[in-house]
């Protein structure tokens, strides 16, 4: 067994705590750290798949506000929530663009997004910032005014500009490469916080 596919320490956990994915504990750092989401907000997950993030969101929602979550994959939850609506597809096809819209604006976007990798950096870094570029454009029209982004980020090339691009719609952008981010990988986050006024 590779030292990837071997269960470490937030794997474990996540099968204890009912989660699909270790990830979820990557989005529970960057919540105790900024408070991205509270109940009663309305919140968009972008690139859901298993569905660990959007677990974690509906508890903090505590049955009020809304998630909507979309990812080319289907979901791994085994249970249903009212306040949860589930798109499968292309987040930026006009189908799913034109439902999205349907539901802004919302107080959150959170986006785990990654384009599947080649192992070449200089391809696999070139993707996710190309994918990231166009969801901080599509936040811009989603987004509620005061509202926050997190993006997840390969690091390696021009990443910076990405966060240059956030610091002209939000009050604030942190990065942050939370603890449960294997050792091995170059992802990062970036979090946008307060989206200013267009
Ligand atoms: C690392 S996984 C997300 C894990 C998730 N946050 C969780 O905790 O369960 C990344 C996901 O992004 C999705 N994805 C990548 N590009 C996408 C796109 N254009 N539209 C929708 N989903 C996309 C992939 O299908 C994949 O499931």
């Amino acid at each position: 067994m590779s030292t990837r596919n071997k269960p470490d320490f937030y794997a474990l956990r996540a099968k204890r705590e009912g989660y699909p994915a270790r990830s979820v504990y990557k989005l529970e750092e960057i919540q105790q750290k900024y408070r991205i989401i509270s109940p009663g907000m309305k919140v968009l997950d972008i690139g859901a798949s298993p569905g660990s993030w959007s677990l974690f969101v509906l508890k903090r929602l505590k049955g009020a506000g809304h998630l909507v979550a979309v990812d080319l994959e289907s979901l791994q939850l085994k249970k249903s929530h009212r306040n949860f609506t589930f798109f499968q597809g292309d987040v930026f096809s006009q189908e799913i663009v034109n439902k999205l819209q349907q539901f802004a604006p919302f107080n959150c976007i959170i986006s785990d997004a990654a384009p599947g990798t080649t192992g070449n950096r200089t391809i696999d870094t070139g993707r996710s910032y190309s994918l990231v570029e166009e969801i901080i454009t599509m936040a811009k029209g989603l987004l509620a005014e005061g509202g926050n982004l997190v993006v997840k980020v390969f690091q390696g090339g021009d990443e910076s500009q990405l966060m240059d691009q956030m610091r002209r719609d939000f009050a604030m952008v942190k990065g942050l490469k939370p603890k449960a981010c294997r050792k091995e990988s170059f992802e990062t986050y970036y979090v946008g916080l307060q989206k200013g006024m267009e």
